[in-house]
């Protein structure tokens, strides 16, 4: 900064005296060290001259007629432009008092004459140093606020600067296009009074309170904020504490209106909804069309328990019709019709079950029973198939949270698709189900057969909707499959069995374990 100063000409420096020879040697004095040097002998034309000029040090004769130097110097500090020069009072009054008098009305500093040159020349060059450091001082502040200003003024959230008691003393452009007034009318006002109803009893609990009164850093979302017409808008907020020196002085909160943002919030949920009823419908749909292919296995399972029943009612007739007839064997008799029409009504309170919309809902439930269930219910389909549906359930299985009908759906798919590859490669084997415990989070059932198997080529295409290999198929069930085991938070794949064949498995999430979807573990 010592070039700044000794090598810039810039600097200014003004000599006041009304005595002509005291000018001459000041300016002999000082004339060759790099300052713009401006000359005033009276009161007037030095003020005048250093509002034009803006001196960095004045050096200011104290008796002058007219106008005095300590009336100049008054007059340069009320001066915004001259304010900041130094002045350096010259004086042969030597005494104290004029020293103070001189201090107290602004003065930098005291020069007593006779003055030595060597003396002139240092506190010239001390003086301007420190204002030109200051000047560039204020000029970067006067930049940092002008950017601050900048960022306050292009942001789109409101700011407050709060003190203790909740009193605006800040508010940005933003905070005026949002509360419908102007800048001015916001500052001075208490922000709790201006935007919170008083008949809100949350009122006085405030999140925002704790910050101002306590300097706890807040943030609250769907608060109902009041405009200054009164008019309310939900509204998000972050309050930080404003501290000082590890001292509170009140908040400052940022806050937006989240009214557009509340609106996508519940379109996305009405779009979710919408997108989970046709799920559930397009299921309901696949469910109906399985119970249509399944019908003439349901008309035969029904027929036989009904043939029976016929049977066991025509033997009891004739019973009843002897002369003595036998009522331990008749009551065996109508034991056996009641046991043949339990048959056929299980199997019709299966089939009702299943085609029931809409779906039941996430229960807890044992995969085992349901696995049971899904496997009689399958075998009515089972038509020539040799080798059967063989179910393979873990000892003590947890239980799953899950909707029971959407599962069955989706077991039932597996195993008829299994069942139809085993029938078309004339496999003995059986189809088998197992369920096992996967990790701690969830239950893996899988399907395996031994039929004609899924080629390369087909293993991406599996799951896409419409994707058959069959003349008769329709290729949803595996992609309705996965759309209902992903709405149970589960995973559904297809794996490739070293023995031939096929394996689908699928993975459902323990009741009571909360968490990500649960995916495929390594084993
Ligand atoms: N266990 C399996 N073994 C071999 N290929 C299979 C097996 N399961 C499914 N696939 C193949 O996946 C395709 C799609 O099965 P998906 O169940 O989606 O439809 P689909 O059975 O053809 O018709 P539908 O919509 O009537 O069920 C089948 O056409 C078949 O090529
Ligand atoms: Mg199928």
């Amino acid at each position: 900064m010592t070039e700044l100063v000794s090598d810039n000409a810039e600097v200014t420096v003004l000599l006041v005296d009304d005595n002509p020879q005291n000018l001459k040697v000041l300016y002999e004095t000082l004339k060759d060290k790099g300052y713009r040097l401006l000359i005033a002998n009276e009161g007037e034309k030095a003020l005048d001259l250093a509002h034009r000029h803006r001196p960095e040090v004045i050096l200011l004769d104290i008796m002058m007629p007219e106008m005095d130097g300590y009336e100049v110097c008054e007059r340069l500090k009320a001066d915004p432009e001259t304010s900041d020069c130094a002045v350096v009072f010259l004086s042969a009054l030597d005494d104290l008092q004029a020293k103070v008098k001189g201090f107290n009305l602004g003065g930098a500093d005291y020069i007593s004459k006779p003055f030595q040159s060597q003396e002139v020349i240092a506190r010239v060059r001390t003086h301007a140093r420190v204002i030109r450091l200051e000047r560039e001082l204020q000029a970067r502040n006067r930049e940092l606020q002008g950017d601050q200003t900048r960022i306050l003024n292009a942001i789109d959230e409101g700011i407050y600067g709060l003190d203790e008691a909740g009193i605006i003393e800040f508010a940005n452009p933003a905070a005026a296009a949002i509360m419908g007034c102007p800048v001015e009318d916001l500052v001075g006002r208490n922000f709790f009074d201006l935007h919170f109803s008083t008949a809100s009893a949350a009122r006085d609990n405030l999140p925002v309170m704790a910050t101002c009164r306590q300097g706890v850093a807040e943030n609250q979302r769907n608060i109902r904020m009041l405009r200054a017409d009164g008019s309310g808008f939900p509204a998000e907020y972050r309050s930080t504490p404003k501290l000082e020196d590890d001292e509170l002085h009140g908040a400052v909160v940022v806050f937006w209106d989240i009214t557009v943002e509340l609106q996508n919030e519940q379109a996305l949920e009405d779009a979710q909804a919408l997108v989970q009823e046709q799920r559930d419908q397009l299921a309901h749909t696949s469910r109906l069309t399985t119970m249509g292919e399944m019908a003439a296995g349901f008309a035969h399972e029904v027929n036989q328990p009904l043939t029976a029943i016929t049977n066991y009612a025509r033997v009891s007739k004739r019973m009843i019709a002897g002369e003595t007839p036998d009522l331990d064997l008749l009551r065996e008799t109508l034991d056996k019709i009641e046991a043949q029409s339990h048959r056929a009504s299980e199997i019709i309170r299966r089939i009702r079950r299943f085609v029931k919309k809409p779906a039941t809902g996430k229960e807890v439930l044992s995969v085992s029973v349901l696995l049971e269930d899904t496997r009689q219910f399958a075998e009515v389909d089972m038509r020539n198939n040799e080798g059967g549906i063989q179910l393979d359930v873990a000892e003590d299985l947890p239980e799953v949270a899950a909707d029971p009908i959407q599962v069955q759906q989706v077991a039932l798919n597996l195993i008829r698709n299994a069942l139809e590859s085993s029938r078309a490669a004339a496999a003995s084997e059986p189809v088998r189900v197992t369920a096992s415990r996967c990790g701690d989070k969830c239950v893996r059932v899988a399907v395996v057969d031994h039929g004609v198997g899924v080629p390369e080529e087909a293993e991406e295409k599996l799951f896409h909707p419409f994707f058959t290999t069959k003349d008769d198929g329709m290729g949803i069930g595996l992609a309705t499959c996965r759309s209902l085991i992903q709405a149970q938070g589960g995973d559904i794949g297809y794996e490739r069995p070293e023995a031939g064949g096929a394996c689908f498995f699928f993975t459902l999430p323990v009741a009571g374990v909360e968490g990500q979807p649960c995916t495929e573990e390594p084993a």
